[in-house]
C-alpha cells in the first residue's frame, strides 16, 4: 500500500489528470489517472501540484528586523547598509534564531522548502553565523537553508575580512560570498572576486557573490567572475546575485558580456522586489528599474532565477516569504507577460533556483523527494496571478503545512472557477 497518492493534478508543465504515487518519502510514480490503495488519499480536483518554492538569495540573519534600531528613511541599499551596521553592536544571538525560525514558519507555509541565505561574516565575533547554523539545524527536518559566508562590508575593505569569513567556511557555512562593488575601488573589488573564487575552488565550495548591485554601467565585476569561473574550473558553481548594473550598461558590452557568462556556466539571481525598490533612486527622471536583463540572459542560455533578498529589514520593509509575489514583481519589471514568460517566472522561482542551488532530488519525477506544493490554481500562469493559496505542503511525504481554501468565488464545485464580471447587469 502507498503512503501517499495525489490523484487529478495538473503539473506546471501542462500535464492534467496526474496522479503523483509516494512511497518512504520518495516519488515511485508520476502516471495520469492511476489509481491504487493508500494511506492517504488527495484528490487534486485539477489543481496544480507543483515542485516546492526555493528562495536562491535571502538574508536571514537580518529578517524580522524592520524599525530595528530605526527605518531606513531614504530606502536606499547604501542607508539600508548603514542601519544594518547601527542594528549590528545591539544584536543577541537569541533574538536572531527566532527571527529566523518565525520566517521559516512563514516559508513553510508557503511552500517555501529550500532557502539560500546570505549570512553577514563581517564582525570577527561570527554571532550571525552561529545563529544561523543554529537555525539551520533546527529547521533541518522541515526546510533546507543553505548558508552563504557574505562580507557585507567588503572582504577587502575590513581588516579581519578574509579571516573572518574563511572561518566562516570553517565553521560550516556552505557557500563562498562577496561584494566586490562595496570595496574601496573597482581594482579592489576585482581582487575580491578573484581571491573569494580562489578560496571557493580551493575548498570545494560554490560561490555566489553579491555583484554589481548597482546603477552604475561601469561597475562590471560580473565580467571578471564569470572570468575566474572558467580559469578555475568552476562552471556551473558560481553564482552572481543582482547585477543591477548590467541594466544600465552599453548594449554593444552586453552584447560581448552575455555569452562570457553563458560559456563560464555562471548563473545569474535578480531579486525583483528589492531591485525594483533600491535601483534609481539617485535618478531623477526618467527613475531606472535597475533590474538586471533577464529576458535577455535566459535568451542567451544563462540560468537565471529569481530571489525574495529581503523580508522586514533594513532594506525592505515588505513581504511574507511568498514567491509568487517575488515572481509576479519579476514578470511586470522584466516585461515577460506573453504566456511563456510567465512560466519561465514560475520556473524561476522552482526548477531554476533548485538549479542555482544545487538541490538534490528536487522536481516531481519518479525517484526524486515527494516534497511538493498544492496550489489553488490551474496552472503556473493563475498561480501567479492570485498569488494563489497553498492548500497542501508536502516535504518528503510528509505534510508540513495546510491552509484552508479561499472562498471568494475563485471556486465553482470543488474546481477552481473563473471569476465572472457581471457586467451592466
Ligand atoms: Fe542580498
Amino acid at each position: 500500500m502507498l503512503d501517499l497518492l495525489i490523484t487529478n493534478a495538473t503539473l506546471p508543465d501542462g500535464r492534467t489528470g496526474i496522479s503523483v504515487a509516494v512511497q518512504d518519502g520518495r516519488i515511485t510514480e508520476v502516471t495520469p489517472g492511476l489509481q491504487a490503495p493508500a494511506h492517504d488519499t488527495v484528490d487534486a480536483a485539477g489543481c496544480l501540484l507543483s515542485p516546492p518554492f526555493c528562495d536562491p538569495h535571502f538574508h536571514m540573519d537580518a529578517t524580522l528586523s524592520h524599525g530595528l534600531p530605526r527605518v531606513n528613511e531614504s530606502g536606499t541599499l547604501l542607508e539600508g547598509i548603514a542601519v544594518w551596521g547601527e542594528l549590528k553592536p545591539l544584536l543577541r544571538a537569541e533574538d536572531m534564531v527566532e527571527r529566523a525560525l518565525a520566517y521559516c514558519d512563514w516559508a513553510v507555509a508557503k511552500g517555501l522548502l529550500a532557502i539560500r541565505s546570505h549570512v553577514d561574516t563581517s564582525d570577527p565575533s561570527l554571532l550571525p553565523v552561529q545563529a544561523m547554523l543554529e537555525v539551520k539545524r533546527r529547521v533541518a527536518g522541515y526546510l533546507d537553508l543553505q548558508l552563504v559566508a557574505f562580507p557585507q562590508d567588503g572582504v577587502l575593505r575590513t581588516r579581519t575580512g578574509v579571516d573572518s569569513l574563511t572561518r566562516a567556511l570553517d565553521l560550516g557555512v556552505d557557500v563562498v560570498g562577496g561584494i566586490p562593488h562595496f570595496e574601496r575601488t573597482m581594482a579592489e573589488g576585482a581582487a575580491s572576486v578573484k581571491l573569494l573564487c580562489e578560496i571557493a575552488a580551493e575548498r570545494g565550495k560554490l560561490v555566489d557573490m553579491h555583484c554589481d548591485e548597482t546603477d552604475d554601467p561601469l561597475s562590471r565585476h560580473i565580467e571578471t567572475l564569470a572570468f575566474e569561473a572558467q580559469r578555475l574550473g568552476l562552471q556551473g558553481r558560481v553564482n552572481g546575485s543582482h547585477c543591477t548594473s548590467m541594466h544600465s550598461m552599453d548594449n554593444y558590452y552586453v552584447s560581448k558580456l552575455l555569452p562570457l557568462i553563458a560559456e563560464s556556466g555562471v548563473s545569474v539571481v535578480a531579486n525583483p522586489l528589492i531591485n525594483i525598490t533600491l535601483q534609481g533612486r539617485h535618478d531623477t527622471y526618467p527613475k531606472r528599474r535597475g533590474m538586471t536583463r533577464v529576458p535577455e540572459l535566459m535568451a542567451a542560455g544563462v540560468t537565471v532565477a529569481f530571489g525574495h533578498d529581503c523580508v522586514m529589514d533594513p532594506w525592505y520593509g515588505m513581504g511574507s516569504g511568498d514567491m509568487l509575489e517575488v515572481a509576479h514583481m519579476g514578470l511586470h519589471v522584466a516585461q515577460m507577460t506573453s504566456q511563456q514568460g510567465i512560466r519561465a517566472c514560475f520556473d524561476a522561482v522552482t526548477v531554476e533556483a533548485a538549479k542555482v542551488m544545487h538541490l538534490q532530488g528536487y522536481g516531481i519525477a519518479p525517484g526524486r523527494d515527494a516534497s511538493f506544493v498544492l496550489l489553488q490554481a490551474r496552472d503556473a500562469v493563475e498561480a501567479i496571478r492570485l498569488r494563489a493559496n497553498r492548500t497542501r505542503v508536502w516535504r518528503k511525504g510528509r505534510l508540513v503545512a495546510q491552509t484552508p481554501e479561499m472562498a471568494a468565488g475563485l471556486r465553482v464545485e470543488g474546481r477552481p472557477a473563473r471569476v465572472t464580471f457581471m457586467r451592466g447587469a
